[in-house]
């Protein structure tokens, strides 16, 4: 039986190791964070991709701890741990860094380390490589090094582990081989690429073409709203052409772990190289913009009524950064009710998977509740479980952030 590690039971650490043991491999989890340790022995899951029964069904397969020890035992390691930014918006490899260091005191030789971060070119090499040799065996010859982006989507269900393909960049062609091996048990295409290098910048790529992509139609939002034109009556229309089009949406701008973190990975990396990575800092910025926008929008809509912001009750549904599921990291929602709050709006917020905002002093409140006491409603995350219609048919006044609402309510819905 293969035996895997996995650092970091997250988002992405937590569904690999479940797709792990589903395929019968016995699973070593390592956490610091001893309350998620705690949940999963309770076969409690605490990542609504993974449902109690995934868990429950990996049972003894699935072991965690707080522990780097019992990795000893591993064939292979795979670390996931978080790569966010510092104040100034620099990467924080603090966590990595953490992670290999611990792991290079328990390294054999033999074991194949993936690192799946997300992070600029030339940090497993660079970074990670040197903390693994600590342990005084070498990189590529004692043991195999290599990195593989993770590409899960929360909340898809659709593309899931097994039929998403996985990229993998080993540090030679044998940790490649090998890194290649241990994917297959869990996904149907492995993509293999010349170095690790490569793969870092291949998930970069991924995620700085949706920023660009979303920034650009969050501009002609912007655009269209002084124009008069209902941009996603433009988006649809342009989205017939069966070439040379993909369809990205506007919206209250972009959430989440990645989109709003990465491309300053691959930004500040740039730097060293004396090259401005104009498009990704310009896409940012735009996306930056959006809850700014979309706060103007609410304050014209309330304005045509003769309403001010200041004492308006303002429900705002959706504050999760994207629909069906329940992660509120970087949302716009929270930089839009800071912002109206400031005005002197008077907030209450519903949302079927964000039980509170403990930041922010609010907790979600019935649908009907707040619905019932709003001058505004304001659509900024639309969950499929919520319907949408009924509510700009309840509601005085919706603005509709994500283009949601049937065009039959247009006398009392203002949509982005
Ligand atoms: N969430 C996503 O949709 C997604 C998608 C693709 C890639 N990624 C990337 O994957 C990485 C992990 O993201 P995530 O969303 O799973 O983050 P997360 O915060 O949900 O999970 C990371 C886990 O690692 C733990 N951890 C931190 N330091 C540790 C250490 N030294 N040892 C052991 N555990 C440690 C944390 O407690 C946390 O539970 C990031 O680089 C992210 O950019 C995330």
């Amino acid at each position: 039986m293969r035996t895997i590690g996995v650092i970091g039971l997250g988002y992405v650490g937590l569904p690999l190791a479940v797709s792990f043991a589903r395929e019968g491999c016995r699973v070593i989890g390592v956490e610091v964070d001893a309350r998620k340790v705690q949940a999963i022995g309770e076969g409690r899951s605490y990542i609504e991709d993974v449902p109690d029964e995934e868990l429950a069904a990996a049972g003894e397969l699935l072991q965690a701890s707080t522990r780097y020890a019992p990795l000893a035992e591993a064939d292979a390691v795979l670390i996931c741990v978080p790569t966010p930014l510092t104040r100034n918006r620099e990467p924080d490899l603090g966590p990595l860094v953490e992670a290999g260091r611990e792991l290079g005191r328990v390294l054999v030789a033999g074991q194949l380390v993936v690192l799946e971060s997300t992070t600029y070119p030339g940090t497993t090499r660079e970074r990670l490589l040197p903390l693994l040799e600590e342990s005084g065996l070498s990189a590529g010859r004692d043991f195999h090094l290599a990195f593989s982006p993770e590409r899960v989507d929360p909340g898809r269900t659709d593309f899931t582990m097994r039929n998403t393909p996985k990229v993998v960049g080993g540090l030679t062609e044998a940790c490649a081989e090998r890194a290649r091996g241990l994917y297959e048990i869990v996904c149907d295409e492995v993509v293999p690429v010349s170095s690790p290098e490569a793969a870092e910048l291949t998930k970069l790529l991924e995620n700085v073409f949706r920023s660009v992509n979303i920034a650009l139609v969050n501009e002609l939002a912007m655009l269209t709203d002084r124009m008069g034109i209902d941009v996603w009556e433009v988006v649809e229309a342009a989205a017939t052409k069966p070439y040379g089009f993909m369809r990205f949406e506007p919206g209250p701008g972009m959430g989440g772990h990645c989109l709003p973190v990465d491309p300053f990975y691959l930004a500040w990396r740039a730097r060293e190289f004396d090259m401005p990575t104009e498009f990704v800092e310009l896409a940012g910025k735009i996306n930056q913009q959006m809850p700014y926008h979309c706060v103007a929008k609410a304050q014209r809509a309330l304005n045509d009524r003769g309403l001010a912001v200041k004492g308006a009750r303002i429900a705002v549904i959706g504050v999760s950064y994207k629909p069906g599921v329940g992660d509120t990291r970087e949302s716009p929602a929270l930089r839009i009710i800071e912002l109206l709050s400031e005005l002197g709006g008077e907030i209450s917020y519903h949302d079927p998977h964000v039980a509170e905002l403990a930041d922010l002093g609010l907790s979600s409140r019935p649908l009907q509740d707040v619905l019932d006491d709003a001058d505004l409603v304001l659509i900024v995350t639309a969950h499929p479980q919520v319907d949408h219609d009924a509510i700009a048919r309840r509601a005085r006044l919706v603005v509709d952030l994500r283009g949601i609402t049937s065009r039959a309510h247009d006398t009392n819905v203002v949509r982005l």
